[in-house]
């Protein structure tokens, strides 16, 4: 199973406390040591609207600098990809809400006006020798709308299909998913599109994350988005609350005998750092409860 680490950029965007540069890059670092494959490790959105990633540039540059590790960033929009490939982006994917109304609040676009700068993005990403993909927000319900019917994702699925993009990241942005909705979802896009690696992105604001997760998991699906201790949410989602939780999802995944390359103990000390950082507990359980005891067996 592939995990991705979300935190740095899904995480901290919704933080209060300013994050010194010095330390986005211990933790970044200090996730990439820990084995994990791949890390979001910022955005490039408009700085004055999100200052906490204001420093996306040099994050961006000094993690490609010193790390052997995937790291990708998030873009809005066309403006935001051309900064990333300046910057060295080798992956990029461009966020598309499923909702109408999360879109326009989010990235100030409709969904049309977002789905039409795919191939651009898509193309500046190829010229720049980098990958480009989609992330679809608010698959399974939008605070605004309600409901999202499974045709407004598909649609997007297929469009960045059309504009050559290989992989899409389905999310649950603001945690109503739950595991009948994610299976069925799952088992429907791998069907219709099965080309394509979907990675899925929970938020466990009702507690459902890792359900859902085993749920996508008996659909088919092999790559997992998560962020240490479950730190974040949604600047542009109320009420939004953090990813699921890297270390909670990773030990699930060991106990269950699925492997995943990365090793717990070394993120639940990373984690706890990170709560220094951000003057908070986190809400993940792994880094209070530590793993499993193994209990030696009376011989
Ligand atoms: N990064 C930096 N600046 C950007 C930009 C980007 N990705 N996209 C546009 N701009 C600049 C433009 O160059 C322009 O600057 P100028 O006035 O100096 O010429 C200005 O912003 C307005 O451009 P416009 O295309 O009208 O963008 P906008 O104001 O409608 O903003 C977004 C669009 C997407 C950039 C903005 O809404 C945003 O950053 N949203 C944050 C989304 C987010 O982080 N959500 C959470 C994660 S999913
Ligand atoms: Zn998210």
């Amino acid at each position: 199973m592939h995990v991705c680490e979300v935190g740095p950029r899904d995480g901290l965007q919704n933080e209060t406390v300013l994050v010194a540069t010095s330390d986005k890059l211990r933790l970044i670092a200090g996730l990439a040591a820990a084995g994990l494959p791949e890390i979001e490790v910022t955005s490039f959105v408009r700085p004055d609207l999100i200052p906490q990633l204001a420093d996306a540039e040099e994050v961006l540059r000094t993690a490609l600098a010193t790390l052997s590790t995937r790291v990708r960033a998030l873009v809005p929009n066309l403006r935001g990809a051309e900064r990333a490939l300046q910057a060295g982006a080798p992956a990029l994917l461009q966020v598309i809400g499923a909702s109408e109304t999360f879109n326009r609040k989010n990235v100030r676009r409709s969904v049309a006006e977002s789905s039409s700068e795919l191939h651009a993005v898509a193309a500046a990403a190829r010229r720049g020798g980098a990958t480009a993909m989609l992330s679809v927000s608010t698959c399974f319900g939008c605070p605004y709308e309600g409901d999202v019917p499974v045709e407004a994702v598909t649609r997007l699925v297929e469009a960045a299909g059309r504009a050559g993009m290989l992989r899409v990241e389905i999310c649950d942005t603001i945690g109503v998913a739950n595991p009948r909705q994610v299976y069925a979802l799952c088992e429907q896009l791998r069907r219709e599109f099965p080309d394509m690696r979907f990675e899925l992105h929970f938020h466990d604001t009702r507690g459902l994350g890792l359900a859902n997760v085993v749920a996508a998991i008996d659909a088919g699906i092999v790559e997992f988005a998560g962020s240490l201790g479950g730190m974040g949410g949604c600047p542009f989602a109320p009420g939004a609350t953090g990813n699921v939780c890297t270390l909670d999802l990773v030990n699930m995944l060991n106990e269950m005998g699925v492997r995943t390359g990365v090793r717990v103990e070394p993120l639940i000390e990373l984690g706890r750092w990170l709560e220094g950082v951000l003057g908070h507990r986190l809400p993940g359980h792994v880094l209070r409860a530590g793993v499993q005891p193994v209990v030696a067996k009376e011989s």
